[in-house]
């Protein structure tokens, strides 16, 4: 009988799988239970281009969906987007519900993981920092030194195969080391950095914990020590704490700290500074700072680097152009920060580049209340929303019948073919609204110094297609496997 009741169950929910997938439903999309776990389950290895098929092949804007085990509503309509992330913004929060639970081990009370107070505290005082023009010229000058060390190290590889993507991250590490932290992380010198390592799988067993595990199976093994995956998890955190904790008492010890650039000197001074910060609380709230800030001054960057050199070997008329500009605006100048805002067809790469490849290609909210959306969806309190960069990029219905093609010229409708930036609610890379992207300039200014020195140096022979890992950011998952030549040499 329980047997027969099963079966009948199944047929039913496959019956509704059936007339969902062939005909659809009109209204608030809900895809049948059994087809979300399963599926979301069997792709997730490539569930952005996953959520991108689906929602183009039944032309949706907006669908609830099971992620993992969470009920998730995606939206990307840029109006929902607008509603979501500036409108309304107020209502959904980070540190509660899908990534809630998930990051917080690695993100602690972190800006990206934080809210209400904690989160109006670190961004007052970072935004401070970023806009400080002191920095900013301080920040051009070891971006250029960083990437000076990188064409050597790839200037004595001509002729062999490199992985970019992992030098990119070492790149990214070492020159966001000095810049926030002044360390000297020397990971371009080939210095192995087990902090990195215990860091980048964290992040990876906390992208596991969202969507293929259920809460309650994760945080049963986490408090039963299960070696394995929470296991793991702990030994990386160890790590990672560690590393933090001595970064953190070491700049403390030192005496000169008020003379010091690094962005961590500055955030300690600041936070010394302000009542609003339990001094019990201020360890912690440096730990947590750190940790978020290098996932924001790494992982992104590094990951839109690589994808952008993977477009230019796919589309060299763009890469001959790009390379024609480049020499026409820097030739026999210093790469500076004026130049290199010269450079309009390489902010349109790069922004083409970030549209089709999103350094965060899926971001999750909750809801602290109930909402409904322009588009008529409706979500209940406490449930979860995320607007999806990665799919939003390669919509037609957004960017047009060419969506998927990689043509920077569409970013270049300004007077004299100039650049013009995009509705943050269309181009949603950098997110919108109060919390938009801090590090936006830095991102571009840090891109644009590498593409300016290493492209107009080297070619590169792509020898295998790139296939993303999935997790909190888009890298890609064996690295990105080049042959190096020399370009002059070549002409
Ligand atoms: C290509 C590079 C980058 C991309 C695509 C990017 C994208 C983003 C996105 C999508 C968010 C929202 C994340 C969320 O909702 O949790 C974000 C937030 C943030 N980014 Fe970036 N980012 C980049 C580089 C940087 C850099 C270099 C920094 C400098 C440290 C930075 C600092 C931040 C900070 C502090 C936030 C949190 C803002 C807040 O919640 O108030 N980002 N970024």
């Amino acid at each position: 009988m329980i047997v027969l009741a099963f079966v009948a169950l199944i047929a039913v929910l496959a019956l509704l799988d059936f007339i969902n997938v062939n005909w659809g439903w009109k209204g608030d999309w809900r895809w049948p239970f059994l087809r979300d776990l399963v599926t979301t389950l069997r792709e997730f290895d490539r569930f952005h281009d996953y959520a991108y098929e689906t929602l183009d092949k039944f032309k949706m804007d907006h669908v609830t969906w099971k992620l993992g085990f969470y009920d998730v509503l995606v939206v990307t309509n840029p109006e929902d987007v607008k509603h979501l992330l500036k409108d309304n913004w107020k209502n959904y929060v980070v540190a509660q519900g899908l990534r809630g639970d998930a990051l917080e081990d690695l993100l602690g009370n972190g800006i990206f993981h934080a809210d209400g107070h904690h989160w109006f505290v670190q961004r007052k005082h970072a935004s401070r920092e970023f806009s400080a023009n002191i920095f900013r010229t301080f920040m051009t000058l070891e971006f250029v030194e960083q990437t000076n060390k990188l064409a050597s190290l790839i200037r004595r590889q001509e002729g062999n195969v490199i992985d970019l993507h992992g030098l990119f991250f070492r790149l990214t590490l070492d020159a966001f080391g000095k810049i926030a932290f002044g360390l000297e992380f020397g990971g371009l010198d080939g210095n192995p950095i087990p902090f990195a390592a215990a860091f980048d799988r964290a992040q990876e067993l906390s992208a596991q914990r969202i969507a293929q595990k259920p809460p309650f199976w994760w945080k049963m093994q986490r408090l039963l020590r299960v070696p394995g995956g929470e296991g793991e998890m702990r030994q990386c955190l160890t790590v990672i704490n560690q590393f933090v904790t001595k970064l953190v008492a070491d700049r403390r010890k030192a005496p000169e700290l008020a003379s010091k650039e690094d962005l961590l000197s500055k955030l300690m001074m600041a936070s010394e500074a302000d009542k609003e910060i339990d001094p019990n609380e201020r360890d912690r709230y440096l730990r947590d700072m750190t940790i978020n800030f290098i996932i924001a001054g790494r992982d992104t960057t590094a990951c839109a680097l690589s994808w952008f050199f993977y477009e230019m070997t796919k589309n060299p008329q763009v890469e001959k152009k790009l390379v024609e500009e480049l020499d026409l605006v820097l030739e026999g100048k210093p790469i500076s920060f004026d130049t290199l805002a010269e450079c309009q067809y390489l902010t349109a790469c790069l922004s083409e580049t970030l549209r089709l490849h999103p350094s965060v290609p899926f971001n999750p909210k909750t809801a602290v209340e109930a909402d409904v959306f322009p588009c008529g969806a409706r979500i209940a309190k406490g449930s979860s929303v995320a607007y999806l960069p990665y799919c939003m990029g390669r919509m037609k219905s957004i960017w047009g019948e060419d969506a998927q093609e990689f043509r920077p010229e569409r970013w270049l409708s300004g007077e004299n073919g100039s650049f013009v930036r995009e509705d943050q609610c269309k181009f949603t890379a950098f997110q919108a609204g109060p919390r938009v992207c801090l590090g936006l300039d830095m991102a571009m200014l840090e891109m644009k110094v590498v593409v300016g020195t290493i492209l107009p140096q080297f070619t590169f022979e792509l020898l295998e297609e790139p296939h993303y890992r999935v997790g909190l950011v888009l890298q890609m998952r064996d690295g990105l496997k080049l042959r190096v030549r020399n370009r002059k040499k070549q002409s």
